[in-house]
């Protein structure tokens, strides 16, 4: 059977990467596109070493509607991943501009195109950022919504209103994915999370402070209402989120009824900083030098995933917990810094 061809925005950056393995496992034909602004252009060649085949790549910016519309002239493009974006928190409440601009034009580009060129389904790179402030966990996708703590937040809620109405008169359908901490890399170690700037997630700051690409790393913030003081994440898998989308996709293509469908993925568990950071030291058996700092604006308290409807009706599960995460993002910090 030809495979179904599935345009990967933001292919090369950390969830990108995951999910075009995964889907090249489960027989799509993944076609990557990316402008390198925060990703890794070798992960081509790590992909290629682990699937055994080289990926179609574009190296263009959404942002520019005329040269994004010239994939969709070349390829006949069933699905679309839309991974591409900017994703910290902190940054964004610095630099709101480039967050709303990059964000959304990008989107809105994305869409226009997949509209214009009849691509069925569309999956969403969603975030539990939406949720805002919760007042309890577990969330799942009826929670309602609270006002976005960061732009980035805010473009991720943007960007679910901007799909739910911008395909009412077409027949695609869209899957918004809130996913809640991705972290950990593939089981290969061969790729990983590798921002071009300066790591901001808890994972890769972890690992880079282990191998001492840092002095010390900053707990941001131990005088929040939770049992220690420190924020509460729930971090998922890399290897797991990216199997997600694959049966995400399946399910837009072949099993979808609503237009729209959102689904949380999570653990179902939630860590504080100190306790993500204490299973660090203990599966890898490493020492890390932290110091407590101020909060960092932008920051919600505690929130933590029910991903019982991704469990019934894409039929997913994670398989890996905390553990395997840290694990295999040492493992890859490691392997990295040989390779560097
Ligand atoms: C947020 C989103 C998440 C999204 C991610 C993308 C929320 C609730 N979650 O994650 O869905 O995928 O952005 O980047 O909005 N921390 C430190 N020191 C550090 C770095 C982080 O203490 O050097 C703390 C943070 O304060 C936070 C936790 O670690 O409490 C996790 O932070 P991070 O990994 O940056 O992810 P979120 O901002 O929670």
């Amino acid at each position: 059977m030809q495979r179904k061809t599935v345009l990967v925005t933001g292919g090369t950056g950390y969830i990108g990467s995951h999910t075009i393995i995964n889907l090249y496992e489960h027989g799509y034909l993944p076609i990557s596109i990316d402008n390198g602004m925060n990703s890794d252009i070798s992960s081509l060649s790590k992909i290629e070493d682990i699937i055994g085949v080289r990926i179609k790549h574009y190296n263009i910016d959404l942002q520019d509607l005329t040269k994004t519309e010239t994939i969709f002239k070349e390829q006949k493009i069933d699905a679309i991943i839309h991974f591409a974006a900017l994703k910290a928190v902190g940054e964004s409440v610095e630099k709101p501009f480039l967050y709303f601009r990059n964000n959304l034009n990008s989107l809105l580009n994305v869409q226009e195109c997949a509209q214009k060129y009849g691509v069925k389904a569309f999956i969403f790179s969603s975030s539990c950022t939406v949720y805002g402030e919760v007042k309890s966990s577990p969330v799942d996708e009826y929670t309602e919504l609270q006002p976005a703590e960061s732009p980035y937040g805010r473009t991720k809620q943007m960007g679910e209103e901007i799909i739910e109405d911008c395909i009412k008169k077409s027949d695609m359908k869209a899957v918004l994915l809130r996913y809640f901490n991705p972290a950990g890399a593939h089981l290969s170690a061969k790729i990983g999370e590798s921002p071009i700037n300066t790591a901001q997630n808890l994972v890769p700051v972890i690992t880079e402070t282990a191998i001492g690409n840092r002095p010390c790393m900053k707990v941001f913030g131990n005088d929040y209402d939770t049992r220690d003081g420190t924020c509460v994440r729930d971090y998922i898998h890399i290897m797991d989120l990216a199997e997600a989308h694959t049966l995400a996709l399946d399910f837009a293509l072949y099993r979808q009824q609503n237009q729209v469908e959102v689904f949380n993925l999570g653990s179902g568990s939630g860590y504080t900083v100190l306790e993500a950071i204490n299973a660090f030291e203990t599966v890898n058996n490493v020492k890390l030098s932290y110091e407590i700092s101020a909060r960092r604006p932008g920051d919600v308290v505690a929130i933590y995933s029910s991903y019982e409807k991704a469990k019934n009706q894409l039929y997913w599960q994670p398989k890996y917990g905390i553990k395997e995460i840290m694990q295999s993002a040492w493992e890859w910090e490691k392997n990295r810094n040989l390779t560097k």
